[in-house]
């Protein structure tokens, strides 16, 4: 029995990977490699000494996942495949609604054709409106206000329903918060393609000269100094919450909704610090306006996680510093090396 990881190769999905096959599962991949290359999965083969089977393809091309479901004996599913670009988003909504709206419908159709009905999706503390209160908790209220958030929360009602319509569903929506970090080995990692939208692999590239300085954007939030607060979680933490995910998707029905975070706030010049202080490298900054669309502070609060499904974080922002460290100087230039 196999377990299907979509979009796979990505930063998330690869070191998914890592801890479900050290976890004992066969992993089987599938990724068009849109925003990731083939080498992630060779490097989580080099991690680990074990396979993964990869086809290499279109999730919202129901061809392929046949094929998929009747090579493999799919036991359940991790959806990461999708388009992540908040900014991208708003410019170009139909790439947005068609690959992470279509992908999704298409992957539930053939899995429902095949009788697996057991997924984990990938969402995002983004689906929160913007006027709650600090932690956030599961049950509040929800309102995205980009169209990708829309895409998360549009899929997030759909699999409410589809569990709704039919009891022998289970789906477990993980809304993640700010994944950093990378694996120990240094040999996976995030790589995005272009100038980094996200804070961390900016500062990674600043210290690594690629870039010239960080821009801070806003030294006027309500925060400890001002500067935007975000709950961030080592990516390895949110990988092994992947698999403590599926364990309860193979143990029950129904829909529900986990936050993975810390449940700690950490400023924008406070990450910058930490990585200042870990690595002994510098990483010039000017304060620059505040960027449309971000909020105060953004924390979790992950007690239903631990409560539930037996997870919580453990590595601290210094194991976050140190890790995107490792990889960035191993791997200047991502995978491309
Ligand atoms: P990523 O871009 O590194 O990984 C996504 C992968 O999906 C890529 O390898 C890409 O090539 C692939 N892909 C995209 N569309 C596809 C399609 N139609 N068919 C096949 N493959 C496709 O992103 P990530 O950071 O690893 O994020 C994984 C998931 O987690 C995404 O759904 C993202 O929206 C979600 N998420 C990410 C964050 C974050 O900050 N990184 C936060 C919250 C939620
Ligand atoms: N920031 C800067 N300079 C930069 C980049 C970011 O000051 O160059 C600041 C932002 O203003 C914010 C903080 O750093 O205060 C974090 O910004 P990120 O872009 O790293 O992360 P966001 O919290 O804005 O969003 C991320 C993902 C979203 C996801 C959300 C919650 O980009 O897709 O986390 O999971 F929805």
């Amino acid at each position: 029995m196999s377990i299907l990881v979509t979009g796979g190769a990505g930063f998330i999905g690869s070191h998914t990977c890592v801890e479900m096959l050290e976890a004992g599962y066969d992993v089987v991949v599938v990724d068009n490699l849109y925003n990731s290359c083939a080498e992630a999965l060779h490097r989580v083969e080099k991690i680990t000494g074990k396979s993964v089977k990869f086809y290499e393809g279109d999730v919202c091309d129901r061809a392929l996942l046949r094929t998929i479901f009747s090579e493999n004996e799919i036991e359940a599913v991790i959806h990461f495949a999708g388009y992540k670009a908040v900014g991208e988003s708003v410019k170009k909504p139909m790439m947005y609604y068609e690959n992470n709206l279509i992908s999704t419908i298409a992957l539930i159709n053939v899995m429902e054709e095949y009788g697996v009905r057991k997924l984990v999706f990938s969402s995002s503390a983004t689906v929160y409106a913007g006027d709650n209160t600090v932690p956030l908790t599961e049950d509040m209220k929800l309102g995205a206000i980009n169209p990708y958030g829309k895409t998360k929360l549009f899929i997030e009602e759909i699999l409410r329903d589809l569990c709704a319509s039919n009891s022998d569903w289970c789906v477990a929506l993980l809304r993640y918060f700010n994944p950093i970090g990378a694996h120990k080995s240094g040999l996976i990692g995030e790589s995005p393609k272009g100038i980094p939208n996200n804070l961390m692999p900016y500062i990674s590239q600043v210290a690594v000269g690629k870039l010239e300085k960080l821009n801070v954007f806003g030294n006027d939030y309500e925060t400890r100094d001002g500067t935007g607060s975000r709950d961030y979680i080592h990516v390895v933490d949110l990988a092994k919450g992947h698999v403590k995910a599926i364990e309860w998707t193979l143990g029950n029905t129904g829909c529900d909704a986990f936050n993975l975070g810390t449940g700690k706030g950490t400023t924008v010049l406070e990450l910058r610090n930490a990585f200042v202080d870990v690595t002994g490298i510098d990483v010039p900054y000017v304060i620059a306006p505040r960027r449309a669309g971000d909020l105060d502070e953004v924390y979790a609060l992950p007690d239903k996680a631990k409560r539930v499904l037996n997870w919580q974080a453990e590595l601290t922002i210094q194991d976050m510093c140190e890790d995107t460290w490792r990889w960035q100087s191993n791997n200047p230039s991502g995978y491309d090396e």
